[in-house]
């Protein structure tokens, strides 16, 4: 039998949940047993309900063609085949919620990719580089739920993986003022450009709840845990406007930043490319060798040449200048369905076996 964890994707057959099969082929950890999507996907093999839909790169992985999709409703039938399930369903909010927390009471931790339970107190959100500690706040959660080892951990939006880990690398200068524009990928909406083609050759100046995400959840990372539950930073302000723009995959920011204490532009540079976490101490298998790195040139980084830096990973930093109005400004480039998604809850979720919150039923 094997030895890895047996792991089910609700919402296998979606953009996100693509990506989930397609990163854990050949998981060294982790082997994808079960799939599950709408009724309309279930009782298909996966590769008929997904049909015309596959929008990776690479090729469905030929272990999973033949997998039955389950329906996510079913939560008895799909908890009792696996170990813990990715979620990346696609619902209304407080059905997701609800089917998360459903999960969860079957002792089947679930590693969410959805904003459900973003702001639910003792709910982790993290990046495992910047806080992996939040963790802890699952033993609080699961006396709440009355489980022993089921749980709901989350990854935040892909929206501030551009600049959030960066003005972390600087903690120690003190941000504390911040305005950020992100010029975001149509992948982050689940869509390519042939179901899209309005976006060909356009830019629109909206995208739903994601100014709200992009200036509130860096702030619940910074957080502490206090009495069993998650308290938010508050000495940092993040301004943003979310601006949708013609790339398929990619989520570029151009920052600017003010400092309690003064740094270097030398400084600055060293703090991005040292900074480095749990994830790269434990080498865990998603984990980028480094995280964050620092281009020189004027003209990086770009979307078509370093958005899969690291296996899409890293988060790409350049054009580190001092500003007339704020101290710093520059610009992030980071991968919105590896690390913004995908990649980002199976990096939290090696981190949670590494902690012990994950382990064989
Ligand atoms: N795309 C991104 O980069 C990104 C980033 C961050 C967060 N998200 C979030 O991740 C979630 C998935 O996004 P996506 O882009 O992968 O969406 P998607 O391509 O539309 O896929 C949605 C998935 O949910 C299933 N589903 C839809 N309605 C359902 C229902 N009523 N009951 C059960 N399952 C249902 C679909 O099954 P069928 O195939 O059977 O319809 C499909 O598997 C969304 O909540 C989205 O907001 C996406």
């Amino acid at each position: 039998m094997s030895e890895k964890l047996k792991v089910g994707i609700l919402g296998g057959t979606g953009m996100v949940g693509q990506r989930f099969i397609s990163l854990l082929e050949n998981h060294p950890w982790f082997e994808v047993t079960t799939i599950a999507a709408s009724p309309r996907s279930a009782g298909q093999r996966y590769e008929d309900a997904v049909g015309g839909r596959w929008k990776m790169d690479t090729p469905m992985p030929a272990a999973v063609k033949d997998i039955i999709v389950k329906n996510v409703n079913e939560v008895e039938e799909v908890a009792k085949e696996v170990d813990f399930v990715f979620s990346a369903v696609d619902m209304s909010k407080d059905e997701i919620k609800a089917i998360e927390e459903a999960y969860a009471k079957t002792e089947t931790p679930v590693v969410s990719n959805n904003s459900a339970h973003r702001w639910t107190p003792d709910v982790p959100m993290v990046v495992p580089e910047i806080n992996p500690q939040h963790m802890e706040v699952i033993e609080f959660q699961k006396k709440r739920l009355g489980t022993t080892r089921g749980f709901v951990a989350v990854k935040p939006n892909c929206s501030i993986q551009s600049y959030a880990p960066v003005l972390t690398a600087w903690k120690e200068f003190e941000p504390y003022e911040v305005v950020v524009t992100t010029y975001q990928a149509i992948s982050g909406a689940g869509k390519t450009f042939k179901d899209w083609p309005e976006m060909e050759h356009n830019i629109i100046p909206f995208i739903s709840g994601e100014e709200e995400k992009s200036e509130k959840e860096p702030l619940r990372i910074w957080g502490k845990i206090e009495d069993g539950v998650i308290v938010p930073a508050d000495d940092v302000k993040i301004t943003s406007q979310c601006i949708r723009v013609p790339v398929l995959n990619g989520h570029t920011a151009a920052v600017f930043v003010k400092f309690k204490k003064q740094p270097t532009k030398q400084q600055l540079i060293d703090a991005i490319n040292n900074f480095s976490g749990v994830p790269q101490e434990l080498q865990l298998p998603s984990a980028p060798k480094q995280f964050i790195r620092y281009m020189e040139e004027d003209n990086r980084p770009q979307v078509a040449l370093d958005v899969d830096y690291e296996n899409g990973m890293g988060i790409n930093v350049g054009r580190l200048r001092e500003d007339s109005i704020y101290d710093w400004k520059f610009v992030g480039l980071s991968h919105n369905t590896v690390r913004g998604a995908a990649g980002g809850a199976v990096l939290c979720a090696e981190l949670l076996k590494a902690q012990g919150y994950i382990t064989k039923k």
